[in-house]
C-alpha cells in the first residue's frame, strides 16, 4: 500500500500543467511543449518561425482560463489575445485561431476562481514567458532542446513541421532523446 501512495505522488508530481504548440489545426500533428508551466507566462515557439496552427493545454486544473495570442508591436509579453476557452470539468483543452484569424505566437493559461468561463485578457494577461523545452515529432519521439545548439534546434523545428519520422531524424540529435 505503502508503495502504491508513492508511485501515485510521483505520478501526480509528473502531471505538472504543459501548453502545446501543436503544428497541425485541432491539436493534431507534432508539436513544441513548455512543461510544467506556471500561470499567466506565455509558451513561445522558437523565435521567427511562423506560429502554431493549434494550442493544447494539458494536464490543467479544473476551470482553468486558457488563452492564445498573436504578436503585436507594443512590446507586451504576449501580445493580442485571439482565441480563450475554459478547461470546464476536465484537465486538457485545445483552441483553435479565430476564423480567418492566422496562427498563433503563444498561449497562457491561469487557474480560474470563477466555474464558467471568467476568461479575458486581464485574467490571462503574462507576467513571464519562456520557450518551449522540448520537441515532439507526429510519430510520439520526444527531444529535449535544453543546451541544443540553436541551428540544430531550428532544424529540428522544419523536421517536426514536415512530418519527420524518428527513423530520419539525423544522428547528431540522439544524445537529446527523451527517456520516455
Ligand atoms: C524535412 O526537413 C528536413 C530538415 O530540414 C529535411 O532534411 C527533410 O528533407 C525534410 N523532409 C521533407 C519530407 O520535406
Amino acid at each position: 500500500m505503502r508503495f502504491l501512495t508513492i508511485i501515485m505522488s510521483l505520478t501526480a508530481a509528473a502531471s505538472a500543467a504543459d501548453i502545446r504548440l501543436r503544428f497541425e489545426g485541432g491539436c493534431k500533428g507534432g508539436f513544441a511543449v513548455c512543461s510544467n508551466i506556471a500561470a499567466r507566462t506565455c509558451c513561445n515557439g522558437e523565435r521567427g518561425t511562423q506560429g502554431t496552427p493549434s494550442l493544447g493545454f494539458v494536464n490543467m486544473p479544473h476551470n482553468a482560463a486558457v488563452g492564445g495570442w498573436q504578436a503585436t508591436r507594443n512590446g507586451q509579453i504576449c501580445g493580442a489575445l485571439v482565441a480563450s476557452g475554459n478547461t470546464g470539468n476536465g484537465n486538457n483543452a485545445c483552441l483553435n485561431p479565430p476564423a480567418g484569424g492566422s496562427r498563433f505566437a503563444g498561449g497562457t493559461w491561469n487557474p480560474s476562481s470563477k466555474k464558467r468561463y471568467a476568461v479575458n485578457e486581464d485574467i490571462l494577461e503574462c507576467t513571464n514567458s519562456q520557450v518551449a523545452d522540448a520537441l515532439v515529432l507526429a510519430d510520439g519521439k520526444k527531444y529535449n532542446v535544453k543546451g541544443m545548439e540553436e541551428g540544430l534546434v531550428t532544424e529540428l523545428y522544419t523536421m517536426v513541421w514536415n512530418g519527420t519520422v524518428k527513423e530520419d531524424v539525423p544522428e547528431v540529435y540522439a544524445t537529446f532523446e527523451a527517456l520516455e
